[in-house]
């Protein structure tokens, strides 16, 4: 603002001197919480309403610091203590065997912070080139440490959720060929159908549903009974018999690592039932693997088995942010031809036209959702420059051979069932008290009460899932990034102690 002649007003924001003083002192304080994290209680020990009401009601009407000053956050590092940390699930707690290996490697922190530091504007390759260039470099430096093919191009998203409803948007417009340019799906004569298991994330309903599909319209594939993977010559009758009465095979959705299990479907196999089908009919589903903490396994060679034929599908998202460790948000996904993806997706509103040159650069907005995105890339260039990939590995090594300990032991120990294969770090396990039939032991009620004693008592945290025959079941997800044997082996003492208890709801909080 210009008042008359007079100078405009100082913007009175932090300046880069007093960002300098705060930012030393939030490092601390960051680097001080890691190392404590492990005499923390894992779960957070908060009722529901008891952060927001510990907040006041209206928002400041200042800043906490005079100008000048605003470099003395002691204020603010006082309610993260007092008001937010007791509000947080410590994730990065070497006890933590919940969900998934949710790390956030401090080397990825870092990168972060210089994303957010810098403050870029991606919204087109002219508003911050290096963004574009270096999510294209890491994107495929991590193609060539999964042992991808150099067909595929990938680009960073948030999370798998958005990474599978770009591919469905995608697939539904290569079968409709682009009914976008029509009337789109509300102008289509044949019903479209999404084939995917009972065992896929929720992610994967979410985005039929969102991409317009319908919930009907997403077809259930069965699943082996034992591995709960996905029944390939189901799907291939099911394809068959649709395309009979008329509907049109749009997308099939596979995982690779289930939420629940880590089942893992075979795509070799999947990819073949969709060849067939395109034979016998010229209808191509789209297919897209959800790969999104099993991807991170794939750094490993000996694992990649596990996901023979990918090199053949349409689209995969993986997360760097399960398991691998790069912070949250690093999602990839990868097209095997993104130009069909850039043609559904493209957009070129006036205000981003580009000029001469330009138009040979990738805008990364025509391969996803977001037109403004931040420079994700950085939070991975970080990870692998300052951690690198061998030691990485090497956690992931470490894991394995952790899981395999603990499958052993479980096996191994009376009462104690491992109720599905085991292929990656996730265990999921079943205890049936020796007296169960005398005391007529509901095990689904007796599961889910002692995995909440564990739970509540905060000394550890694991989660629970139900199998497809509606068996309630523990699942002990390994991987956290400061996890050790020590640690796995505390949590199968504690498993055992919580499990034997009769009525573990009755066990008194530890901490
Ligand atoms: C197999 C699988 N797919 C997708 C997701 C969803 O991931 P995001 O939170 O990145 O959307 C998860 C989350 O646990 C998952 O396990």
């Amino acid at each position: 603002m210009v008042r008359g002649s007079q100078e405009p007003l100082r913007s009175a924001t932090m300046t880069p001197e007093e960002f300098r003083t705060a930012g030393h002192a939030l490092v601390d304080w960051i680097a001080d919480q890691r190392a404590a994290v492990e005499s923390r209680p894992v779960r957070a020990q908060v009722e529901p309403g008891e952060v927001r009401r510990s907040f006041p009601q209206a928002p400041p009407e200042t800043g906490d610091q005079p100008v000048g000053h605003r470099g003395d956050i002691s204020h603010l590092l006082s309610d993260l203590d007092q008001l937010v940390l007791p509000g947080m699930t410590h994730v990065q707690h070497p006890m933590n065997f919940g969900w998934f290996p949710a790390n956030a490697s401090l080397a990825s922190v870092l990168g972060d912070l210089a994303s957010g530091g810098l403050g870029g504007l991606g919204i087109s390759w002219e508003s911050c080139p290096a963004l574009t260039e270096v999510e294209e470099v890491v994107c495929d430096w991590m193609r060539q440490l999964v042992g991808l093919a150099d067909h595929w191009h990938g680009t960073i998203t948030d999370t798998a959720s958005t990474g599978t409803l770009t591919a469905l948007l995608v697939g539904r417009e290569r079968a409709t060929g682009l009914s976008q340019n029509r009337r789109g799906l509300v102008g289509e004569s044949e019903p479209l159908m999404v084939y995917t298991t009972s065992q896929a994330h929720s992610s994967v309903a979410k985005a039929a549903l969102l991409a317009g599909f319908g919930y009907e319209a997403v077809r259930e594939v069965p699943v082996d009974p034992t591995t709960f993977a996905m029944d390939t010559s189901a799907l291939a009758d099911m394809l068959a018999a649709d395309v009979e009465s008329g509907m049109a095979p749009a997308a099939v959705v596979a995982s690779v690592g289930t939420t629940g299990v880590t089942a893992i479907d075979p795509i070799a196999e999947i990819v073949d039932a969709v060849n067939d089908l395109h034979e016998t009919t010229g209808i191509r589903p789209w297919i897209h693997v959800d790969a999104a903490l099993a991807g991170s396994a794939m750094l490993l060679e000996d694992y990649r088995h596990l996901w023979a034929g990918i090199d053949d599908v349409d689209s995969l998202c993986w997360n760097p942010h399960k398991w691998m460790g790069t912070i949250l948000d690093t999602s990839l996904l990868y097209y095997r031809d993104p130009r069909f993806a850039q043609q559904v997706l493209s957009t070129n509103p006036s205000y981003l036209a580009a000029a001469g040159s330009e138009n040979q650069a990738t805008q990364y907005r025509d391969w996803g959702l977001a037109l403004g995105r931040r420079f994700r890339a950085l939070k991975l260039w970080f990870h692998l420059r300052i951690d690198g990939i061998d030691t990485i590995r090497e956690r992931l090594r470490a894991d394995l051979a952790s899981t395999r300990w603990l499958e052993a032991e479980i096996s191994a120990t009376p009462g104690w069932e491992v109720v599905a294969p085991v292929p990656l770090q996730t265990i999921a396990v079943r205890f049936t008290p020796p007296d169960a039939i005398e005391r007529r032991v509901d095990i689904d009620a007796h599961t889910r009460a002692w995995i909440e004693a564990i739970n509540r008592s905060g000394d550890a945290f694991l989660s629970p899932t139900t199998l497809p025959d509606g068996r309630w079941v523990a699942r002990v997800s390994i991987g956290a990034e400061t996890a050790t044997r020590h640690h796995v082996e505390r949590m199968w003492e504690l498993m055992q102690q919580a499990a034997a208890v009769p009525d573990p709801n009755a066990l008194p909080p530890a901490i």
